[in-house]
């Protein structure tokens, strides 16, 4: 099968299985596994930060942050379709005590007059007040779409203007940098808490960084211990991360641009695609025009040997691709696709 369903179904290369292999490893509980320090300072590095942490899954590092930066009774906000509101299990209630305002985004993003607006003047000390705003780049329900580097800069401006603590879930933000030419940096110094995933685009089997402040990690490391995350000989997993670091991230653009072929070519096949929409490695597409309904859709792709997913929008579905998706896979899917979808409805 041609697998599009997430950029969560890659399968180590043998170059990173060896790097696995190879490993250095030691007690990571104790901090004493040199491939997790050398992973959580490259990656602190990279997000303009002085420490990060090394994770078990995205998952974790978003929730440790917002416990981090919030009290029980405090108010999270974050675009409505966000990972954290939509996929967490309630993950900010359950750990944080946190109430959700989900607000309307625009591919993904939120604007600052829309944080104006959900901060109040409070007229009284008792007044329920929001804390901390969680922001996603890039924006997986939006379908991958990327925050331009102003807005992100001014909306986090004002979030800070507004006395609220910023987290960014850049669960993908390897991919806003390349699809932007930017350093990561650029993107995510601004914010206290930042999540990079490793089993995404990165190809990793798993793991996931938390970055911010050392004091802030440091209180981040309290809380992975007591989610259970705290590891062991744990650098067979962070080798992983070191080698995708240093030879996974400028392919990102090749997925990026496989993604903007398979979305052209499907577009030309009279499949609808918001090819202005397409900016990383997600193609969503809208079965609704073909009068399918989505599950009809995705088994009528899995029959012809091509796996696409659900997303969140009930007509829609999507196409990611990844570092198990070859040039030649996108040529077979752009054939297979259309044929699959534009077939008649059997009576
Ligand atoms: C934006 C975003 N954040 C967080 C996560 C959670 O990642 P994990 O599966 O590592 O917990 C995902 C997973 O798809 C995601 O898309």
């Amino acid at each position: 099968m041609i697998d599009l369903r997430s950029d969560t179904v890659t399968q180590p290369t043998p170059e990173m299985r060896r790097a696995i292999a190879d490993a250095a490893v030691g007690d990571e509980q104790k901090r004493e596994d040199p491939t997790v320090i050398e992973l959580e300072r490259r990656v602190a590095e990279l997000l303009g930060h002085e420490d990060a942490v090394f994770v078990p899954t995205a998952t974790m590092a978003n929730q440790i942050a917002l416990k981090l930066l919030s009290r029980p009774g405090d108010v999270l906000i974050a675009e409505r379709h966000s990972h954290v509101v939509v996929y967490e299990y309630g993950g900010p209630a359950v750990h944080a005590g946190l109430m959700v305002l989900g607000l309307p985004g625009n591919g993904g993003r939120i604007t600052a007059e829309q944080l104006r607006s959900a901060v109040p003047q409070r007229t009284k000390a008792a007044d329920q007040a929001p804390t901390v705003v969680s922001l996603e780049n890039t924006h997986n329900n939006a379908g991958g779409r990327v925050w331009p580097i102003d807005l992100l800069a001014h909306t986090v401006a004002t979030a800070r203007e507004l006395g609220l603590s910023v987290h960014l879930d850049g669960a993908r933000l390897l991919n806003a940098a390349v699809a932007l030419g930017c350093k990561p940096s650029a993107m995510s110094a601004g914010a206290d808490t930042v999540t990079l995933c490793l089993s995404k685009g990165l190809g990793c089997p798993l793991g996931a960084l938390l970055a911010g402040s050392s004091p802030l990690v440091e209180r981040a490391r309290r809380e992975k211990h007591l989610f259970g995350g705290a590891m062991r000989q744990a650098g067979v997993v962070a080798a992983a991360g070191v080698y995708a670091l240093d030879h996974h991230v400028e392919r990102l653009a090749d997925d990026h641009a496989r993604a903007r072929r398979l979305a052209e070519e499907l577009h030309a096949s009279g499949i609808p695609v918001e090819l202005d929409q397409v900016e990383t490695n997600f193609v969503q597409l809208d079965v609704a025009p073909l009068g399918l309904e989505r599950a009809d859709a995705l088994a009528r792709l899995r029959e012809a040997g091509v796996g696409l997913s659900a997303t969140i929008h009930p007509t829609v579905i999507r196409a990611v691709t990844h570092l198990g998706i070859s040039d030649e896979d996108v040529e077979r899917a752009v054939e297979l696709i259309p044929r699959a979808l534009l077939a008649p409805v059997k009576a």
